[in-house]
């Protein structure tokens, strides 16, 4: 064990150790599972899908391409992916193996199962071998990673010498005006929403606060450059409450 493996990162708004982290982010992703969709199109009066359909599209995947869904959860990114790229193969990747099952039930019953493979490990160790895929897509997962500089080691050891790395996640809200406004929906309303629909407060608390606590655009695009990207860049969408990072190898 490093010294960095015992640095502390923050769960929510707790600074906890690595591993209680993966732990904590383990239990809450087992309990929601079956509301996830559902609580997706609540939360973001259903934003989340022209955000995913827009990332997926500026991402510009070359044909054939292999493509790896990471922390990909019930497959929406996968979905998309394989309904407009029916030349690809895409690994849908994800720790939590309720979300990964519930992945693999749902592209057998919504048909986007061929070319679909699916395994449960966690970012920061993944199975595949070095340099297998042309691009990695990760929506909504990074800030839940444990350990982002070894999961960001571990993806560029199995992209391909330029192939890229796409990441769709929670942002800084850059207008002031809007972001006491969007403060207050998230603060006051996302757990009161969470616990309407699923019973569980805490889980959507932990959301607004790992969205709070969570690196700035600029800060993530300095993590991936000091992680051995060539290049890095991003574009907020809805000034700044999503943005997308793309990465280069
Ligand atoms: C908010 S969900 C996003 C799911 C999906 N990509 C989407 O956009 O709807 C976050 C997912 O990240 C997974 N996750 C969290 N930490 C992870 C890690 N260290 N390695 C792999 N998956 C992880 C969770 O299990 C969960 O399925």
């Amino acid at each position: 064990m490093t010294i960095k493996d015992n640095q502390k990162v923050f769960f929510g708004k707790e600074k906890v150790s690595k591993s209680e982290k993966q732990k904590g982010v383990n239990e809450i992703f087992s309990k929601v599972t079956s509301n996830y969709d559902l609580m997706n199109d609540f939360m973001s009066f259903g934003a989340h899908r022209l955000w995913k359909n827009i990332f997926v599209k500026e991402a510009k995947i070359v044909k054939n391409s292999t493509i790896l869904d990471l922390a990909g959860g019930t497959g929406d990114i996968t979905k998309i992916i394989q309904k407009e790229y029916y030349n690809c193969k895409v690994y849908l990747s994800d720790q939590n193996s309720s979300m990964v099952n519930f992945a693999r039930d749902r592209a057998m019953n919504e048909g986007f199962i061929n070319n679909t493979f699916f395994d449960t490990s966690s970012a920061e160790k993944l199975p595949f071998k070095n340099s297998f895929f042309n691009h990695v897509f990760i929506s909504f997962g990074f800030r839940n990673f444990s350990d982002k500089d070894k999961a960001l080691s571990e993806i560029i050891r199995v992209l391909k010498k330029g192939g890229t790395l796409h990441i769709l996640e929670f942002a800084k809200v850059q207008n002031k005006t809007f972001s006491k406004i969007y403060d207050f929906y998230s603060y006051e309303l996302i757990p009161r929403i969470g616990n309407l629909v699923s019973r569980d407060k805490e889980s959507y608390e932990y959301l607004v606060n790992s969205i709070r606590t969570h690196e700035s655009q600029e800060e993530t695009c300095e993590m991936l450059k000091s992680n051995g990207f060539s290049s890095a860049e991003y574009k907020n969408l809805f000034n700044g409450i999503v943005a997308i990072h793309r990465a280069t190898k």
